[in-house]
This record gives structure tokens, sequence and C-alpha cells, in this order.
């Protein structure tokens, strides 16, 4: 093992949605709630919903599959399998050991990762130092959510927010001065309490009065969380700028977290980019908190958005409260 750093890149992805979209329209008929509001509020129209029968992993499998393929990669060269989410299909085994299982990575090891809507960025970043010390070639990230599994269907606050889904990135050397330049990620444990599913861990464990009480689904402080996003997003993307050496007038394209558009555009604009280069897709797939960001990097590349030598600012923030950013100058 040499002492110079690889240089880290992805080199292949891919994500997937469940075919089931729920429009705003049929969300009326769910709770007290118009099209209007939640378009004028969020931005979101639509979202994907897991069926009855798919998992996490399901999801996160199908993407990794299409990204293994992207990056012209066997399932047996994978390293190391990083599932980035909050809503595993159990406590254990992990979501990315039924994902090691599913693809037939035999020689990989796997864990999850849970920073909520940051968590492709940490799995990113904990990518990122295996490959740079040469101790692993191939990593799987991944982020994978079936977030509709742990709504309360009766609470508006929080069910017309959110969608199903996973984005994949297979991770891996790259060349010398091109790929992941930079990641940054913080946290606030005293803002937790604004973002969290109560219910079913040590502290609260499931029983009928749990159940009854609804401790099982998330809650959320939407204002608190509101102010916290916007006040981050544009700290968080400043520092993965500065530490990338390059300044804001270089960037080409942000790939921000899914949650609301007012969030996004009040970080592009205070990042001076226009909503051109600001990729945004909740208007069809709401916010699927750790996949968000790889799936609209993935949508972002296909649609010829992102281009080889463009540098690009991932950012996200979520549950924890965390946060991440992270500027790739892209390489492939
Ligand atoms: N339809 C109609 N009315 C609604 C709805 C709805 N779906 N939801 C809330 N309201 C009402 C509330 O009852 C409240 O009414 P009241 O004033 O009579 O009590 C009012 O709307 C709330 O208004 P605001 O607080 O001004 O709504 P706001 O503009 O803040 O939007 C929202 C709320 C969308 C939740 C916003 O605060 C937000 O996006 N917050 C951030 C959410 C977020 O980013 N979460 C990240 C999750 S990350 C993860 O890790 C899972």
């Amino acid at each position: 093992m040499s002492n110079k750093l690889n240089a880290v890149g992805i080199l292949g992805i891919g994500s997937y949605l469940p075919e089931k979209i729920l429009t705003n329209q049929e969300i009326e008929k769910i709770v007290d709630t118009t099209n209007e509001w939640i378009v004028t509020r969020t931005g979101i129209g639509a979202r994907h919903i897991a069926d009855e029968n798919m998992a996490a992993s399901d999801l996160a499998t199908e993407a990794a599959k299409k990204a293994l393929k992207d990056a012209n990669t066997l399932p047996e060269e994978i390293d190391l399998i990083i599932v980035a989410t909050v809503t595993p299909d159990m406590h254990f085994p992990s979501t990315a050991c039924i994902v090691q299982m599913n693809i037939g990575a035999k020689n990989a090891a796997a864990f999850d990762l849970g920073a909520g809507c940051s968590g492709f960025i940490y799995g990113l970043t904990v990518a990122k130092q295996f490959i740079e010390t040469g101790m692993y070639k191939k990593i799987l990230v991944i982020g994978a959510e079936a977030l509709s599994k742990v709504l309360d269907w009766t609470d508006r606050n929080t069910c017309v927010l959110f969608g199903d889904g996973a984005g994949a990135a297979v991770v891996g050397p790259t060349d010398e001065g091109m790929g992941i330049l930079s990641t940054y990620m913080g946290a606030d444990g005293e803002g937790g309490k604004f973002l969290t599913i109560p219910g079913g861990g040590s502290r609260i464990p499931a029983t009928l009065e749990s159940v009854k009480n609804k401790l099982h689904t998330i809650k959320m402080d939407g204002s608190e969380v509101f102010k916290f996003a916007v006040r981050i997003m544009n700290r968080a993307s400043q520092e993965a700028i500065d530490r990338s050496g390059y300044s804001l007038e270089d960037i080409n394209y942000l790939v921000p977290h899914q949650a609301n558009i007012r969030i996004i555009e009040a970080a592009a604009k205070k990042l001076k980019l226009p909503m051109d280069k600001v990729h945004v897709n909740l208007n069809r797939f709401g916010n699927m908190s750790a996949a968000s960001i790889p799936v609209a990097l993935d949508e972002a590349v296909r649609q010829g958005k992102i281009k080889k030598g463009d540098l690009v600012v991932m950012v996200g923030f979520g549950a924890g409260l965390t946060w991440g950013s992270s500027v790739i100058k892209w390489n492939k």
C-alpha cells in the first residue's frame, strides 16, 4: 500500500422507482388537503409507492443491478456494500446484507448507515476513505427508502411529503484530479427531536400501546426542520466547495436533497445558481430521504445535464439532525 491517496469517483450509477404512482389528487381523498396546498407549499405533485410486499432491500437491489451494469462491474468485484436508509427491512440482518445476497456480491462486507436524508453523502464519504487508501477497490453505496411504510396516513403534515425509491453508485478509483474532490458531514443531535420515528427501538419497544399511539410513524416539526434546512444547505454547499479548491463560480450543477422546492430555491439563490442548473424531481417523486440525491444524480446524468468534467455539488440534510455535501468533478 503506497502513501499516495487514490483519486475516487463514481464509476456507475442507477436508480429504481416502484411502479405505483400516488398523485396529490388521490391524497386529497385520504386526508384533509388539496393539490393546491401541496404544490404551492412543497412543490410535490406525485410520489412512487412500493407494493405491500416490497421492502427497502427490493428497491435497493434493483438500483444496485443498474449501477453495476453502468459501471461494467461484476457483483463479485464489490468489496463493500453500504445501504443508507431510515426504513431498513428489519432491525437485523442489515438491509445491506440482504442486498449482498440478492445480487450475489459474495466477496463484499455489508452494513447499513443511518443518517437520514444525508445518508448517501455519508456513505460516499465512508467509501471514499477505503478507496483512497487502497484497502478496497469497488464499493456499492446505495440510498434506499420505503417511507410509505412508516407514514401516518391520517397526518396531513407528513403523509403528503414522502415517496419510495432507491439510487445506487459504484464507487472506485478514477483519474487524478477527477471524481469526488471533497466531502463534508455534520450533525446536531440537539435538533434530533424535530424529526423522529420514536417507537420500535430499545427506548420505546413495540407494544399494543405504542402502535395505538402511532409511535412507529414519522413525527416532524416541519417549520423547525425548514428553518434548519435553509440555513444548512447554503453553509454545507459552501464548505464542500471551499474544500474542493474550486470556487462558487466554477460550479456547473447542483443536486440537492429533494424535500421542498422553497428550500431548494433558497439554496440556489444564495449560491447564485439559476434554477436550470439545479436538479429538481420532487414534483414527481416527493422526498425519498436517503434515496433522493442518488436518484436525482442518476436522472441528471441520464438527461445529459451532467457531462464529463463538470463540477457538481450534492447537498442534503435530514433526521439526526444531519447534513452532508460533496463536490464531484464528473469522471464518466
Ligand atoms: N394540507 C393542508 N394544510 C396543511 C397540510 C396539508 N398537507 N399540512 C399542513 N397543513 C397546515 C397545518 O395544519 C397548519 O395549519 P394551522 O396553521 O391552521 O395549524 C399549516 O398548514 C402549516 O402551515 P406552515 O407551517 O406555514 O406550512 P409550511 O409552509 O411551513 O409548510 C412543510 C409545511 C411543507 C412541512 C414545511 O415546513 C417543510 O417542508 N418543512 C421541511 C420538511 C423537511 O424538509 N423534512 C425533511 C425530512 S428529512 C428526513 O430525513 C426524513
